[in-house]
């Protein structure tokens, strides 16, 4: 049965992810983020939105604790597939920076999106502006010195492969105090704040660095020929194995920030 409490009514198609790439080469996003849902802790039948809800994974653990969930994506291609995985769920295009449900929700929740979006007094003017009077904000995504050592080595590789003198650094990773004051002013309580490293380990052997910049971090390499890439990522990975590579695995230096607000 298709859930449909609600009607959206802005969707912004724009960001063209690929969604097979991130299903087979990545599952750890929502692996990772299945932690975050005891933070949620929902309850049967109430009514919760996931922002960034990709391919649908956890949208589909909120739904099966008897929970109204709603997905929504800013990639077209993640919620077709969301849509393929879970045809009873209800998934939309949206941007997390100014989506509108009619239907307020009893709480919202997001797993590793909001440090791909550089206005976060949007989404949280969005967040805030959806929930319930009392209703709870509950996210976990990359905090401050997040990936901190895998952006230091493509940095040094673009500079001393004499392929760029520098990069702009696309993400948002906030520091708690930064975080939960922009929450305060919006008129959110902070019940809940916290940032710790999660050394977090990547698929498949040897080409998981490659693979994990070439799904989240390509934006920052620029046009070269396939020798200077091939050169750049070697140099990468070689600045990189002493701290990110054991027994066969590569890790990313993730640190994240989870947060729980209520709209008091
Ligand atoms: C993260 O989940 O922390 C992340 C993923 C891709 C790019 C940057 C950060």
């Amino acid at each position: 049965m298709f859930q449909s409490k609600n009607k959206m009514v802005l969707a912004m198609p724009e960001n063209q992810w690929q969604s097979a790439l991130y299903e087979s080469k990545h599952s750890f996003v929502w692996r990772y983020g299945a932690d975050c849902l005891e933070l949620l802790l929902p309850q049967q039948g109430e009514y919760i939105l996931d922002v960034g809800c990709g391919t649908g994974q956890l949208t589909q653990e909120i739904a099966a604790r008897g929970v109204i969930a709603i997905g929504i994506d800013k990639a077209p291609t993640m919620i077709e597939q969301a849509r393929k995985n879970y045809p009873n769920l209800r998934f939309e295009v949206a941007d997390a920076t100014r989506f509108h449900f009619k239907e307020p929700f009893d709480a919202v929740f997001s797993n590793a999106t909001l440090h791909w979006i550089n206005e976060p007094e949007r989404v949280i003017a969005s967040i805030w502006q959806t929930l319930k009077p009392g209703g709870r904000f509950v996210a976990e995504f990359g905090g401050k010195g997040n990936i901190r050592a895998i952006t230091t080595a493509i940095g040094k590789a673009l500079e001393t492969n004499a392929i760029s003198a520098s990069f702009t650094n696309p993400w948002y990773f906030p520091s708690i105090g930064e975080y939960a004051t922009l929450l305060e002013k919006q008129g959110f309580s902070v019940t809940h704040a916290t940032l710790f490293d999660r050394l977090t380990p990547l698929e498949d052997g040897e080409k998981g660095m490659q693979n994990w910049i070439e799904m989240f971090a390509d934006s920052l390499l620029p046009e070269m020929s396939s020798n200077k890439r091939i050169s750049a990522m070697q140099d990468i990975e070689n600045q990189l194995r002493p701290e990110l590579y054991r027994d066969g695995t590569w890790f990313a230096d993730y640190k994240r920030i989870r947060v729980v607000a209520t709209k008091a």
